[in-house]
């Protein structure tokens, strides 16, 4: 699909579509897939400088589902460490994937030593890889977690290393676990990082309350789902007027929807994780489709021909129109009485009469019950 065709930075991807960094990108047999299934990239499984981060407990997977109808939630919470082997294996995986695949490989490295920094992305630029991405983000990994609120120190004294330490490009992974991400992305760019992305999970906690124990390992785990991407959009567009490097979306995709909103957010590249231990590799391939549709129907040669075009779009707190201009309204016939409307209506703005909803003047157009009410029998009409 030429019209996909995307640069993250010095490297020419088929695809903006990335792997994320994960079980899903930790071997020779998982990069075959990706590669299969059109990937434009993978970030192979980050490996640890911290020994412990190479072993994960059993199980380390659980997805919890939250909330009642018309009210819940997905989340995905998860202990899975880094990569299990040697720093020498996971050069040899890197050789072997670049001898027999087409695929761009990002190899992921975390340390908390900047002698290791230096000698690892030394290592893995020799083995073949395309680039590096330094987690700087791990939610589970001490060297991030024990030092939130350094985290701009700890960018300034390990990027210009590695970028000196290798000629391949050099990306930054963020947490979100910061005041604002958009200070820690120009620390990473004025560093030398030749991209960055946006986001990591979050470091998360679920609990048995009758056992009154933390359910799967024991503690905190990494936590997201389909509800994250909006927080990752929000940051992502705060980000691209300000940034001279690209920005690689990540958090929360589900639907190919979901690739095509990074982008106009501004992002250059998409990174996808959980949503191939759902659903597997194949989804690549969906993804892929599905964003060549949207092009074709809005008449997009290329993906630089809409990237960042809402940012311009969004207002700010001086330029949001405050009139209300709006109110509910009921189609009568629709209306089986149910009563949810009411229920649900803060501003008592809905009377009852015989076995109908009607809305009364004190509406405030808030615009909330038509997403309750079961029949559809509510809309948004001007005043
Ligand atoms: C099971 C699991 C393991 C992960 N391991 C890593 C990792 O080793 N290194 C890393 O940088 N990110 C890791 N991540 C984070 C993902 O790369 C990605 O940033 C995050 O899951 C958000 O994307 P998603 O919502 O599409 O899953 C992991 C995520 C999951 C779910
Ligand atoms: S739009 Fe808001 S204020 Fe008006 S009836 Fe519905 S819930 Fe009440
Ligand atoms: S929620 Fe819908 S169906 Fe139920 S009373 Fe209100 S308008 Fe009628």
């Amino acid at each position: 699909m030429k019209a996909l065709q995307t640069n993250y930075g010095s490297l020419a991807l088929r695809s903006p579509i990335i792997l994320g960094s994960s079980g899903i990108t930790k071997a020779y047999e998982n990069i075959k897939k990706a590669d299969q299934y059109g990937a434009g990239a993978v970030v192979l499984k980050t490996k640890f400088q911290e020994p412990l981060m190479a072993h994960s407990p059993t199980p380390r997977f659980t997805i919890i589902h939250r909330g009642g109808k018309d009210y819940a939630s997905t989340t995905n919470l998860s202990y899975e460490q880094g990569y299990e082997f040697s720093i020498d294996n996971y050069c040899e995986e890197i050789r072997r994937c670049k001898q027999d695949f087409a695929i761009k490989i990002i190899a992921s490295i975390g340390c908390s030593t900047i002698d290791h920094w230096r000698e690892w992305a030394k290592k893995v630029e020799q083995a073949g890889a395309d680039a590096i991405e330094m987690n700087l983000s791990c939610p589970h990994s001490d060297y991030v977690m024990g030092r939130l609120g350094q985290i701009n120190e700890m960018v300034k004294q390990a990027m210009p290393e590695v970028r000196q330490a290798v000629s391949i490009p050099v990306f930054s992974k963020m947490t979100p676990q910061l005041e604002n991400p958009l200070i820690t992305a120009k620390v990473m760019e004025e560093s030398g990082s030749c991209g960055v992305v946006a986001f990591s999970r979050c470091l998360g906690l679920d609990l048995d309350i009758d056992s009154q124990t933390p359910i799967l390992h024991g503690g905190y785990g990494g936590h997201g789902g389909p509800w994250s991407i909006h927080y990752a959009l929000r940051w992502i567009s705060s980000m691209y007027p300000h940034l001279h490097i690209p920005v690689s979306g990540c958090g929360g995709v589900v639907e190919w929807q979901d690739i095509v909103k990074y982008i106009l957010c501004g992002a250059t590249t998409v990174q996808v994780c959980f949503l191939v231990y759902t659903y597997g590799y194949g989804v690549i391939e969906q993804l892929n489709q599905g964003l060549a549709r949207y092009m074709d129907k809005h008449g997009y040669a290329t993906i630089e021909d809409f990237r960042g075009n809402i940012v311009p779009k969004i207002k700010d707190l001086t330029q949001v129109d405050r009139e209300k201009t709006l109110i509910a309204k009921v189609k009568e016939p629709a209306c089986i009485g149910c009563k949810r409307c009411t229920d649900i209506c803060i501003y008592d703005g809905i009377d009852f009469t015989g076995k109908k909803a009607l809305i009364n003047e004190k509406c405030d157009g808030c615009g909330l019950c038509p997403f309750f009410c079961p029949k559809g029998a509510i809309h948004m009409v001007h005043k």
